[in-house]
Parts: structure tokens; sequence; C-alpha cells
């Protein structure tokens, strides 16, 4: 048994979500109140035989042990894994040689660039030119002493050996100092310095390691305005977030993350006391950011303040959709706020917009005002009601051809929200808005020709069952099991996820994602499933071999084995998988709908107004489930031809 799943069955859920919540039998589940937001009747349900857990009200939100503890904490998997292995009693794999390897030289390259931040300190507080830079920071960028200390702030100094000469003479080889991304190579042969009258940025990860630079100008005449590191093993620009480390404890007790665009927005905001806030690396915001982001805010409410210029707008929102775009081929240029609301969706997170107003941004502006930043904040708009604002900006909403554009886009984004009540709300406001009747909205389908394709043959049923024997293990819930093996046809034929998702999008289902899987460790093989098929370095097969993390990989290395061994048909595996997913689904409805109907009632009993909304998710998991079984008997109908 993998170390994972022996820690899944030696710690007991009620057990360990007992030690926060006081948990009482509901028929075969435990309910509670939920740690997670404040509220008097209970909408958190445990499930000791699946092992999982699930909050109905406010955060509605589920998962199991380590999810369960990564929330709590904030911690990422990893950090939550160690923890549990040891409350559990699991020793975990040990690195292998080249693993163990790979993490010395990164400890090795991350010393070095915290000596790095030394010395750009050293040059910044006590040299003549570093006193400049010093006071360009005081007089222009009215920042404290505190303040650039607590952002280990420092100065490049305007020469092409400094770094060099400097680093060379404390015994590091020319190798690490380009690793690190200190250095850069001459075309003609050798070495210089990255970074030359800069102000120096320290960029650290969310647990306060070191991972690379952002080095702004001092001379406006030097380009570019900002300089990164390149990407290294350390510093990933899609995958940081500037600030995170120091912003973390604050996004949790206000619960609540502010995204912003620039480096000196995020210190100039943290020095008048917003502390909550980080940026990415001036890239576009990917879906890794904003999960990672998610992890802090019990309530994932995550807040984008944007420049007020539709370029800087269109720039940070179209990275949201790139993957989506290259999955779909849904090309859509400038302010991609369908992408915004499908990571709302998925990451099931609380997405709002800040406009700065015309010609400032967050860091001018806090200064001129922090009340104003606070105030802009608190206003955030949900992401529909920012479009709607954006697009009527400068319009005569009088003019009914003005009205009928926005609506026809406004419209699908709408029909693409996943909960009814959300769709019947912003149906409402955006009728009210644009000063039409709601019946105005009975919109015209794009009804295009509908494409057939040929769908995949699938024939016979497999022997299933001696597959999953290959897996199967005491202490493993039936559950866990029959997540195990869909992921286990993954990981062997990664391909399959299109054919899978195509024949569940026929049959009018969502396609796959990680919310179907209940189990965080299979949610992050299935996620790295679909980077390996997004990724065009490698073929997906190697991809998921090298990124495979080695707590998950001896998970995995299970299933990889079986598969192997799986001598059949693509078509065969196929029509396993599409008979899977449904088990997984009709399951995980059968019991959403089981245990909020048992919360509903006692919401009714006490006469709680949230009664209501319960009543809608119950109806939810009706229609869902409603929806699967029409699609398993077109798909059944189809096999029997
Ligand atoms: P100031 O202009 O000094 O206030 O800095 P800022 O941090 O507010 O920068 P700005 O608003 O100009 O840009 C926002 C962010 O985009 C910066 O923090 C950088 O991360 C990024 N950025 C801006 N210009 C460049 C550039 O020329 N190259 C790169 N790589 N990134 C840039
Ligand atoms: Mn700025």
């Amino acid at each position: 048994m993998s170390s994972i799943d022996e820690i899944k069955s030696r710690i007991d859920i009620v057990d360990l979500v007992s030690e926060t919540v006081k948990l009482r039998r509901a028929g075969k589940n435990f309910s509670g109140l939920c740690p997670f937001h404040s509220e008097k009747t209970p909408s958190f349900i445990v499930s000791p035989d699946r092992g999982t857990w699930r909050c109905f009200g406010q955060c509605n939100e589920g998962g199991d042990i380590f999810s369960f503890v990564m929330k709590k904490e904030g911690w990422d998997f990893k950090e939550t894994l160690r923890y549990l292995a040891q409350k559990a009693g699991v020793t975990l794999e040990a690195y292998t040689p080249q693993q163990q390897e790979e993490k010395d030289a990164n400890e090795r390259l991350r010393n070095l660039l915290e000596e790095a931040v030394n010395f750009y300190r050293h040059q910044l507080l006590n040299t003549p030119k570093g006193g400049e830079a010093l006071a360009y920071l005081h007089d222009k960028r009215g920042l404290t002493d505190a303040t650039i200390e607590t952002f280990g702030l420092g100065y490049a100094p305007d020469a092409w050996e400094a770094a060099f000469g400097h680093f060379t003479e404390k015994g590091y080889g020319e190798q690490e100092l380009l690793d690190v991304g200190l250095l850069s190579a001459r075309e003609s042969g050798g070495y210089y310095d990255r970074f030359r009258n800069r102000i120096m940025i320290p960029i650290r990860d969310e647990r306060g390691r070191m991972s690379g630079f952002g080095a702004r100008i001092l001379d406006p005449n030097d380009v570019p305005k900002f300089l990164n590191s390149p990407d290294t093993a350390l510093f990933s620009k899609s995958h940081l977030l500037y600030g995170l480390d120091r912003a973390r404890k604050r996004i949790r007790i206000a619960d609540q993350a502010v995204i912003v665009e620039g480096y000196l927005d995020v210190i100039a905001l943290h020095q008048a006391g917003f502390e909550n806030v980080v940026s990415p690396m001036g890239t576009a915001l990917t879906e890794d950011q904003l999960r990672l982001l998610k992890r802090f805010t019990p309530g994932n409410r995550i807040v984008l303040a944007l420049d007020p210029d539709a370029a800087g707008q269109a720039a940070v929102l179209r990275g949201l959709d790139a993957a989506r775009q290259a999955l779909d081929r849904e090309t859509e240029s400038g302010f991609d706020a369908r992408g915004l609301l499908r990571h709302e969706a998925r990451l099931q997170a609380d997405l709002r917009v800040v406009s700065m107003p015309e010609g400032l941004d967050p860091d001018e502006l806090v200064q001129r005002d922090p009340d104003e930043w606070k105030r802009l904040v608190e206003n955030a708009q949900p992401v529909i009601e920012h479009v709607m604002a954006a697009l009527a900006h400068d319009r005569d909403l009088n003019d009914p051809k003005v009205v009928s554009e926005i609506g026809d886009k406004v419209w699908p984004l709408i029909q693409d929200l996943p909960k009814p009540e959300e769709r019947e709300f912003f149906t409402q406001r955006l009728a009210r808005f644009l000063k039409v009747d709601e019946r105005a909205f009975i919109y015209r389908q794009a009804a295009g020709p509908r494409v057939k394709r040929s769908r995949p043959r699938v024939e016979t049923r497999i022997q299933k069952q001696e597959a999953l024997e290959a897996v199967e293990r005491p202490s493993v819930s039936p559950a866990q099991k029959i997540e195990a093996h869909v992921l286990s046809i993954l990981l062997a034929k990664p391909a399959l996820l299109y054919r899978l998702e195509r024949i569940l999008q026929e049959a009018g289902l969502s396609r796959l994602g990680s919310e179907d899987f209940g189990y965080t460790d299979h949610q992050l093989i299935f996620r790295l499933v679909r980077q390996a098929l997004e990724q065009e370095q490698v073929s997906p097969e190697a991809y998921l071999q090298r990124e495979l993390p080695l707590a998950l990989s001896g998970l995995a290395g299970d299933w990889f084995a079986s598969a192997a061994a799986w001598d059949v048909r693509e078509d065969v595996l196929l029509e396993d998988l599409v008979r899977t997913v449904k088990t997984i689904r009709l399951a995980l409805y059968t019991e959403g709908l089981n245990q909020v109907r048992f919360i509903l009632e006692e919401a009714k009993q006490q006469g709680d107004l949230r009664a209501e909304f319960y009543e809608k998710q119950a109806y939810d998991y009706t229609i869902l489930r409603n929806r699967l079984d029409r699609a398993m008997m077109k798909l059944g109908k189809r096999h029997q031809r």
C-alpha cells in the first residue's frame, strides 16, 4: 500500500475533524458547524465511509483529510502530507538518490540567492551610487527604511562584473551563477552581470524561500523597465505570486486576497497597512496562481485590482483562458471575462474586480488616500457586473443597437454560470441595467449546424475486475478504488481524456474535472494529466513520469504497473472510462443529495433562512442526476446498436 493510502486508512476523518469541530451523528454521517465560516446551524457533513467532508453552506466545498488540513492550516499538499504521516505513524518513501541530489542542488542555489539579497542590499546602503537609489526609494517612492528592509530591497551596481566577481571570489562557479539567473552569457563567450543599475526586488515563494529577482530601472532611458530572473529551477513566473509570503497571514485573517499588477503596488500597499495584497510577475495570471492564492482564503475571496487602461486589463485577464483556448480553439482576444468566470466556477471562488480611477495605479492611490483604497476594494464588483459596466462605458444605453450589442455579449456569459440561481439573478440584473424586459432575453440559441463526428465504436466489457484487483488493497474505500481506476487508465493513456471528453460533451455532460475526484491526491494527479496534455515540450507520458511528485508517484507507480499490463484496445479502455466516470458521478450526486437533504431538514426545523438555499442545492443535484441518467441511456443505446 502506498504511504498515502496507508495514511488515509489509519486516520479516521471523524477523529481528525473532531479536533476542531463538534460532530453529531446524523444517520451514517456526522454533522456539525462548518469551521471555515461562521454559522448557527450545521451545514458541514462528514462521511466516515468515504472519508470525506463537505460544507453545503457558504463554502460549498469538500474533500478528504488532506484538503481539510490544507484548508484549515493554509498548507500545501506536501506540508500536509508530512504532518499527517507523522500523525499516522507512517514513514514516507525516502527520496531516490537522484531526487536527493536535485534537492541539495536547489538548496545551494537558494543559499546563493540569499547571499545575493545581502550583496545588493549592501550596495544600496553602503555605496555612493546605492545612496542615489536609496534616495529615489525614499523621496520619489515614499518608502520607509522599515519597508525597504522588510522587502529586502537592494541595488545592482552599474557594472558588468560586480556580482560576477563577488560571487566567484566566494567560491561559486559560473554555471551556478548562470543557473540562478544572476549572470547572462555573452555571444562571444564569457559572462556578465544580468542586473545592472537597477533596484533589486527579491522574489520569494509562499514559504518565504528565495526564488529570484525583479529588477526596476533607475535610469528612465534604460530598457526594459523591469527585468526578472529568467525561469530557473527555482523561479517560475507562472506559479509564483509576489508578496504572498508576507501576505498569507493577513489574507487568512481578512478572508480576502487582492491581486494588483505591480511589485511596487504590493510594497506601497503593505506599507500603508493593506497586507493582503500580492501581484503576478508582470505576466498574465494563471489558474495555478489563483489556485495557490485560494489556499489562503477560507472563503476563496479574491479581488483583482486592475490598472484602468484597457490594455492592462486585457493583459491580465487574457492569460486566464490561455490553456482553455488552446483546447477549445475558442479564441477571443481582449478582455476575457468568460475565462474568468469559468475559473471562478472551477475554483469555486468568489472573484471580484476593481477598476482603478483613471491615471492612478494602486501605489499612487494609496499614498494619496488610504481610505480610498479601502473603499474601492470594498466596492469590488462581481465579474459579470464589471463586464456590463465596462461595455457600457461611454455608450448610449438609449440606443437599441447598443443595448442589443451588449446583451449579445453578456447573455452567453450568464448562461455559462454553473448555478441556476446565479443565472437568474444576473439575467435580472442585465435586464434592469439595459432597461429592457427580461423576456426580451429569450435569445436565439446559436443554432449552428451540428457537427457530425464519427463516434468511436465501443466494444464488449473488459474484465475490469481483474484490473481492479491489481490495485486492490485492504482498507481502501470503494470510492477511492474507483477513482484510482480512472486515473490508472489516464496515466497509461493520457490522450484518452480528450476522447472521453468528447463523448461526455456529446451526451450533454460536463467534462471531467478535478472536482469529480473526492481525494486530494487524486485531484493532484488528475491536474497533472491535464497539464501533461496541454504542454508541448515532451510526450504526455514522459511529462507525467517526470513531473509526478515523489509522494504521488509511489501511489501512481502501482497504477502504471497495472495499466501497462492491460494489453487491451483503446476503445475498450474508453468504454471502461465512460462507465466508471458515470459510476463516480452517480455516487457523488446521490451522496450529495442525501447529505444536503439532511442539512435541509435540520435547517427547516430550526427555521433557518438558509433552508431555501439548501433546497436549491438539492434541486441542482436532482437535475445533475437526471441529466446523467438521460445521458447514460443515450450512450447505452448507442452501445447496443
Ligand atoms: P512603477 O512604474 O515603478 O510604479 O512600477 P510598477 O510596479 O507599478 O510597474 P508598472 O505598473 O509599470 O507595471 C506593472 C508590472 O508589470 C511590474 O511590476 C512588472 O512586474 C511588469 N512590467 C512592467 N514593465 C515591464 C517590462 O518592461 N518588462 C517586464 N518583464 N515586466 C514589466
Ligand atoms: Mn506603479
